[in-house]
C-alpha cells in the first residue's frame, strides 16, 4: 500500500490547528497535579513513555474537537491517495512528550525508541501517522527509519510475529543495536503541519531529544472494509469509537480512574448529552483502575487499558453499541 520507509506529507495540517492542539495538550497536562493530588515534579516524572498517567493524558488530549478535525483531514488524505473510500481510526492514541535528560532513558543509548515495526488491528493492513505538535530538529530528535541492507534488516529485526526487541531489552545493552543503526539512521524533521506516514513493514524508531522538548501524537488508520474480518474485540473497539468517539474516550478514562477527565467531557460537549444514557450505563458498570501515585507510574498494556470493552459486552443487552 505504501513504501516501506517513512513518508513526509508537507503542510497537510493547518499550523494554527496544530498549535491549538498543542495548547490543549498542555492544558490537560497542567491540570494533572490538581486532579490527581500529586506534586508537579511527580507529574513531570510520570509523564514519560507509556505510564498510566501518560495514557490518561493521551486519551484526555483526544477529547477536543481539534483532534477530530485532524483525524478527518488525515482520513481524507488517505481517501484521495488510495482506492479505499472509507477509513477507520484505531482508537489507541499515543501522545509523547520527550524531554532531554529523561530518567527512563539510558544516557548512553543512541535511540529514544528502539527499532521496531508497528502492529495494529489483528495484523491487517494499516497506515501509521506521526504528527509533531512542535517543529522537530536534531535538538528535539524525532521519528527515524534505517537504511539497512535487506538481509541485515531481516536477520536483526525479523518482520514476522512480535518485535524481538522492546525498549527495556534495548536499554539493557544498547551498543550492539546502536552499532547497526547509528550510521543508517534517516531523520525526517518537520515543521508544525507536516505529518509522517508509514506502513507495517517500515522499521522505525526515534532519536533522543538533545536539548529541546519534542511533542508528538501517533495513531493508525485502516480501510473500513477490513472490519468484518476482525476479532470481536477489535471490531467492537473500532466500531464503537467511530460511532461514539466521546463515549469511547470517557469510558476509557473512567476505567483508568480519571474521574475529573470524564467530568470535563460531560460538562463541555454537546455530544455527551446525545449519548448520555448509554454513557451512564457504561460508566456505572466498568471497573476502575487504582490511581495511587505508584500505580500512575506503572506501564499499562493496551489490552488492559481497553479491558472495559469486555465488561460492557455483558452489560449492554438490547442496546446496540456496535455491529
Ligand atoms: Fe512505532
Amino acid at each position: 500500500m505504501i513504501s516501506n520507509r517513512i513518508n513526509r506529507i508537507d503542510s497537510l495540517l493547518d499550523p494554527g490547528q496544530v498549535s491549538r492542539l498543542e495548547e490543549f495538550f498542555f492544558e490537560q497536562l497542567n491540570s494533572l497535579a490538581v486532579d490527581f493530588d500529586i506534586d508537579e515534579s511527580v507529574v513531570f516524572a510520570l509523564t514519560q513513555k507509556e505510564t498510566l498517567l501518560m495514557r490518561i493524558l493521551s486519551y484526555r488530549a483526544a477529547t477536543t474537537p481539534i483532534f477530530s478535525e485532524i483525524l478527518e483531514t488525515i482520513k481524507e488524505w488517505a481517501r484521495d491517495r488510495f482506492s479505499f473510500s472509507d477509513w477507520f481510526v484505531n482508537p489507541m492514541f499515543y501522545y509523547k512528550i520527550c524531554r532531554p535528560g529523561q530518567s527512563l532513558i539510558d544516557s548512553d543509548a543512541f535511540l529514544y525508541t528502539e527499532p521496531h515495526y508497528d502492529k495494529s488491528v489483528d495484523g491487517g493492513q494499516f497506515l501509521s501517522f506521526w504528527v509533531p505538535l512542535r517543529a522537530t530538529s536534531l535538538e528535539t530528535g524525532g521519528l527515524c527509519d534505517f537504511d539497512l541492507p535487506v538481509d541485515v534488516q531481516l536477520t536483526e529485526f525479523p518482520f514476522q510475529g512480535k518485535n524481538r526487541l522492546d525498549l527495556t531489552t534495548y536499554l539493557k545493552d544498547p551498543n550492539p543495536i546502536d552499532q547497526i543503526c547509528r550510521n543508517a539512521t534517516r531523520n525526517y524533521f518537520c515543521e508544525p503541519g507536516d505529518v509522517l506516514v508509514f506502513g507495517p513493514e517500515c522499521l522505525h524508531g526515534a532519536t533522543r531529544p538533545i536539548s529541546d522538548i519534542r511533542l508528538s501524537l501517533n495513531f493508525q488508520i485502516f480501510p473500513a472494509v477490513d472490519v468484518s474480518s476482525m476479532s470481536t474485540f477489535e471490531r467492537k473497539k473500532v466500531t464503537l469509537y467511530q460511532r461514539f468517539p466521546l463515549l469511547f474516550l470517557a469510558a476509557t478514562l473512567e476505567s483508568l480512574g480519571d474521574k475529573n477527565g470524564v467530568q470535563r467531557i460531560l460538562e463541555n460537549r454537546s455530544e455527551s448529552k446525545v449519548i448520555g444514557a448509554q454513557l451512564e450505563a457504561v460508566l456505572s458498570n466498568i471497573s476502575k483502575a487504582d490511581v495511587s501515585t505508584s500505580a500512575l507510574g506503572k506501564k499499562v498494556h493496551w489490552r488492559s487499558e481497553l479491558a472495559w470493552l469486555n465488561e460492557i459486552d455483558r452489560l449492554q443487552e438490547g442496546c446496540v453499541l456496535w455491529t
